[in-house]
């Protein structure tokens, strides 16, 4: 087996960088057409990614020795944001350790409540959106999915604080969005107005809103999730340290909405550009929930819904691919990939193999009406030892979201193409947000509902 390194384009680095950042999709689509399934991409300051577009090779990169497939490593990008003891930058035991607990959070005892506050929350924004003018949902959206997480995470006792603090990740997040968590170069202090001392400094202002909140759940815990994760122990019995709960926290926090706001615009616009999907959304909705608040008991038996959601997140993923540095050469495919190269499951382009999705740029439902596809297959969560930690919250909520909006917000959407994709830092969101129109026939909340 030869040991280099698959083909790919013959770009300058700083070429495939600008490619990657602002024509992503495209620049994968024309190098799979052109080298195959398995190809070699480089950026500036990084190890050359070998790009995995068949299920088969994503299936030995998932179910492959963790020891030696470094996520952690490959996420490094992210840990002047996340900080280095967060779950999505440690590997191996101390990874697995901090997975288990972050997974203990997410154990579906709270999911009655959970589901509460995503509902309440979605009908507040129906409230305030205004009736009978375009305008773009995507930042409401955003913006839902934050509150439903600084709310699920802190629990409400404190409005204003919690306020506060959405505010402050706002803005880090926006700083971050630039290239600074893609291009390692960009991460050093070149003077008070580049954007790594504006991200600094918003990063020390978190972390002091942080502080007092951990130390009142210390203090006075509630039933939320920081309440938890103060009162849990390692293994040896100790409480974590402050700065282990300010990384959970903010990897939650991070994690845990830009993606879902993504997945929901996505679904929205594919959704309401098809008439006769939606329709039958709405057909379901009506017959599993009628008028009723939509609840978590209900969510089961939303089928249709379901298969929207998952269908969206086959056809536009918002995170396009997932990366394992390898610590150890690795057999794959035609080649013995050296030790140092980072192997990166391409979600986008493996939910596109004709293979297993005839026709994979038409927005189908149906596809998930019959037996799920397998999980390298289908991979918008990742895989393995390292798949989302939130992915039942995140799919929960996406349900509740869309399905009250559905049900209570009826919104017209421009006719067009389908978006193109616009990266939002590592996150792929619809270019253009998702132009809606709601119109004054909102539908009425049961009285004491
Ligand atoms: C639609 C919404 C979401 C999508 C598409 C998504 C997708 C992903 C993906 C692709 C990964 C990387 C998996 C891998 O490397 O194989 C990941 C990891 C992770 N996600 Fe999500 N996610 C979503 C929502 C959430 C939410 C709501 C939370 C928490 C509240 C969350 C927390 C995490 C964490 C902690 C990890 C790191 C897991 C680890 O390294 O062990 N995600 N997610």
């Amino acid at each position: 087996m030869p040991t280099t390194l698959p083909p790919g384009p013959p770009l300058p680095s700083v070429a495939q960088l600008f490619l990657w950042l602002y024509r992503p999709a495209r620049f994968f689509e024309a190098c799979h057409a052109r080298y195959g399934d398995l190809f070699t991409m480089r950026l500036p300051g990084n190890a050359p990614r070998v790009m995995l577009a068949r299920h088969e090779e994503i299936r030995a990169v998932f179910t492959g020795d963790a020891a030696s497939l470094h996520a952690g490593a490959a996420n490094a990008l992210v840990a002047p944001l996340v900080g280095p003891r967060s779950v999505l930058i440690l590997d191996g035991p101390a990874h697995q350790r901090q997975r288990r607990l972050l997974l203990s959070l997410f154990n579906g005892r709270n999911a009655a409540r959970q589901g509460e506050t995503m509902r309440a929350l979605t009908e507040a924004m129906i409230q305030a959106l205004p009736v009978e003018v375009e305008l773009d949902l995507a930042p409401a959206l955003q913006a839902l999915t934050l509150r439903i997480i600084v709310v699920t995470i802190f629990g409400v006792e404190d409005p204003s604080r919690v306020q506060a603090l959405a505010s402050l990740l706002t803005a880090l997040l926006e700083q971050a969005k630039s290239p600074l968590l893609l291009v390692p170069v960009l991460q050093r202090d070149l003077g008070p107005l580049t954007p790594w001392r504006g991200f600094q400094r918003l990063n020390a202002d978190l972390d002091a809103a942080l502080r007092p909140l951990i130390a009142q759940r210390r203090d006075a815990p509630g039933d939320d999730l920081l309440s938890q994760l103060v009162t849990a122990t390692d293994e040896r019995g100790q409480p974590l340290s402050a700065g282990q709960i300010r990384d959970d926290l903010v990897t939650l926090l991070v994690a845990g909405h830009e993606t879902t706001a993504s997945a929901l615009a996505w679904t929205l616009s594919l959704v309401l550009g098809d008439a006769e999907i939606r329709a039958r959304a709405e057909a379901e909705l009506e017959e599993v929930v009628g008028q009723a608040p939509l609840e978590v008991h209900h969510l089961d038996s939303l089928v249709w819904l379901g298969a929207c959601i998952d269908e969206a997140m086959r056809l536009s993923p918002v995170l396009a691919h997932v990366g394992r540095l390898l610590t150890a050469p690795m057999p794959l495919g035609a080649y013995t990939l050296p030790a140092g190269v980072m192997v990166v499951p391409n979600i986008y382009l493996a939910h596109r193999d004709p293979r297993l999705y005839p026709e994979p740029d038409r927005y189908e439902p149906r596809r998930f009406l019959a037996r799920p596809p397998s999980p390298h297959a289908y991979l918008p969560f990742g895989g393995g030892a390292r798949r989302c930690v939130g992915m039942t919250f995140a799919l929960q909520e996406m349900k509740i979201v869309l399905g009250t909006l559905l049900q209570r917000a009826p919104l017209t959407a421009r006719p067009g193409p389908r978006p193109s994709v616009r990266r939002r830092g590592v996150v792929w969101a619809p270019a253009g947000g998702v132009r809606v129109r709601r119109s004054s026939a909102s539908m009425p909340l049961k009285p004491g509902s």
